[in-house]
């Protein structure tokens, strides 16, 4: 039976009797009513003042299993006095035992309470012609509904033959909105009603504001702390006005990994124990040819000033596919698209996404992890540009003092006394840049670092295996508390 079936028999029953005096009674197709669901369909109608209701609980005695069992088939006691020869004949305990089954050890001792057996020298007999089983007398009454008296039933409670059961009912009245036919509630107001002027007519539901029906907490669908960073870099990205790289593709061809960075193809880098190689497919040879050529030339021979590196480039290395190892992937194909636009436009791009290699790893390391990378595309940047924009860039989240080291070497930060490293940059070379088919006075500025870094020191991880990875507990990444990367927390940072 359906909830729409029990509200309605009990609309329909007050309705044609003005009352409903207990709802044990009712009944849809002979069965009787889950009296849980017609408690459900009752709360429902009395916030909405259709009906109102008073709860009518019954307590009565049913039998145990056991009890039960003695009702059908009599008590331990009646089992052995049965099975004991009648007159003066003996039976030996084993054989008596192997009779009565079970139920033999309390069916002897209570037999010889009421003294009903004596022992005799070949074992137990009979102390008396017939007995009365009163314990399956009294089972039987107290399944019929009759109550014994108190010493009685407690016994019987206490044997674990009978016991205490609740039945809550329901006596059901009209409440100040009676109606059978109900309509539905809306539990929204929209544009449209207000536009109308519908939401006069429409019945809203009501607040439920009882203690108890906060509503629990989702179990699933909590952000891990990575991803509440990276929401939190992205923010200052948009409010600087940068636009987010597409960085959906793990997998990466070593072209764009390497060979458009002008990365040789020799680069300790590019070797599988620093780099993840795919297998199938191995290969994947769609980059663009006259672009590739070019590329190609660059690594050979040089151009824009520069006299490359002298070796023999092969296409085959730049096709292999790898996971790639940074997001810079990413900025070679979006500055190589920039460049095919007919008319320079300047860009402000960045990505945060998560990058592979081939690392063991350890408190700090891990074979994947996430980069954050900011790429910068105008007229005439210079190293200037570079270190103003990273200014502002850190004093946004809160980092005012950045300290610059030259070339290779990253640049770093203070925190409780000491620089700390937390990133890289750069102005792309002539021979990156060139190749791609820039403007000659465009240049490119870029900087990246590490997701993980801020993310453990802003919620108090020294080893970053319990932030990814396969220790990670899911614990943690339930409770773990919402990012702000305010002035404070920067100077936490
Ligand atoms: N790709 C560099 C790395 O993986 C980071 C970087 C990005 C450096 C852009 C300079 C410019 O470490």
């Amino acid at each position: 039976m359906s909830i729409q079936e029990i509200q309605e028999l009990v609309l329909q029953t007050v309705e044609d009797y003005g009352f409903i005096e207990d709802t044990a009674t009712l009944r849809i197709d002979d069965a009787k009513l889950d009296q849980l669901a017609v408690l459900g369909v009752l709360n429902a109608l009395l916030s909405r003042e259709i009906v109102s209701y008073s709860v009518i609980e019954v307590e009565y005695w049913v039998l145990t299993d056991e009890g039960a069992q003695i009702a059908d088939n009599g008590s331990p006691e009646i089992m052995v006095f049965n099975a004991i020869p009648t007159g003066d004949d003996s039976i030996s305990i084993p054989a008596l035992q192997k009779l009565v089954g079970d139920s033999y050890k309390f069916g002897q001792g209570a037999a010889f309470k009421n003294k009903w057996i004596k022992k005799s020298s070949a074992g137990l007999a009979r102390n008396v012609d017939s007995v009365i089983d009163s314990t399956q007398a009294d089972l039987l009454a107290i399944r019929s509904g009759t109550v014994l008296t108190d010493k009685i039933m407690t016994d019987y409670k206490k044997r674990k033959l009978i016991d205490r059961k609740k039945l809550s009912s329901y006596s059901v009245a009209k409440g100040p909105k009676f109606t059978t036919t109900i309509e539905k509630e809306e539990t929204d107001i929209t544009h449209e009603m207000i536009s109308s002027g519908e939401w006069k007519n429409v019945q809203f539901k009501k607040y439920n504001f009882s203690p108890g029906v906060t509503g629990g907490a989702p179990r699933g669908g909590h952000l891990h702390p990575l991803m509440k960073v990276r929401e939190e870099f992205r923010q200052i990205f948009l409010e600087l006005g940068f636009t987010e790289m597409p960085t959906n593709k793990f997998v990466d061809s070593s072209f764009w990994n390497f060979d458009a960075l002008f990365q040789p193809q020799q680069h300790p880098a590019r070797d599988a124990h620093d780099t993840f190689f795919l297998k199938d497919p191995a290969t994947d040879d769609k980059f663009p040819p006259e672009y590739t050529q070019r590329v190609k030339e660059v690594h050979t021979n040089g151009g824009y000033g520069s006299i490359g590196y002298g070796y023999d480039w092969k296409k085959e290395e730049a096709e292999k596919l790898i996971l790639r190892t940074h997001t810079t992937a990413v900025s070679s194909n979006m500055l190589y698209q920039l460049a095919q636009e007919k008319e320079f436009r300047p860009v402000k791009y960045f990505s945060i996404d998560r990058v592979f290699r081939n690392e063991t790893t350890d408190a700090t390391h891990l074979a994947e992890f996430h980069q954050l990378e900011g790429v910068v595309a105008d007229r005439g940047l210079t190293l200037g540009d570079l270190i103003g924009v990273l200014h502002n860039f850190f004093a946004k989240l809160g980092i005012p003092k950045i300290k610059f080291k030259p070339a290779f070497n990253p640049y770093t930060e203070p925190r409780l006394g000491k620089w700390v490293e937390i990133g890289n940059s750069g102005m792309f070379r002539p021979e990156m840049l060139r190749p791609l088919g820039l403007p000659e006075d465009v240049s490119v500025i870029a900087w990246g670092l590490g997701l993980e870094r801020p993310t453990m020191i802003k919620y108090g991880y020294d080893d970053i295996r319990e932030l990814l990875g396969h220790k990670v507990n899911i614990d943690m990444v339930q409770k773990n508390p919402i990012c702000r990367l305010d002035k404070k927390m920067g100077r936490e940072l």
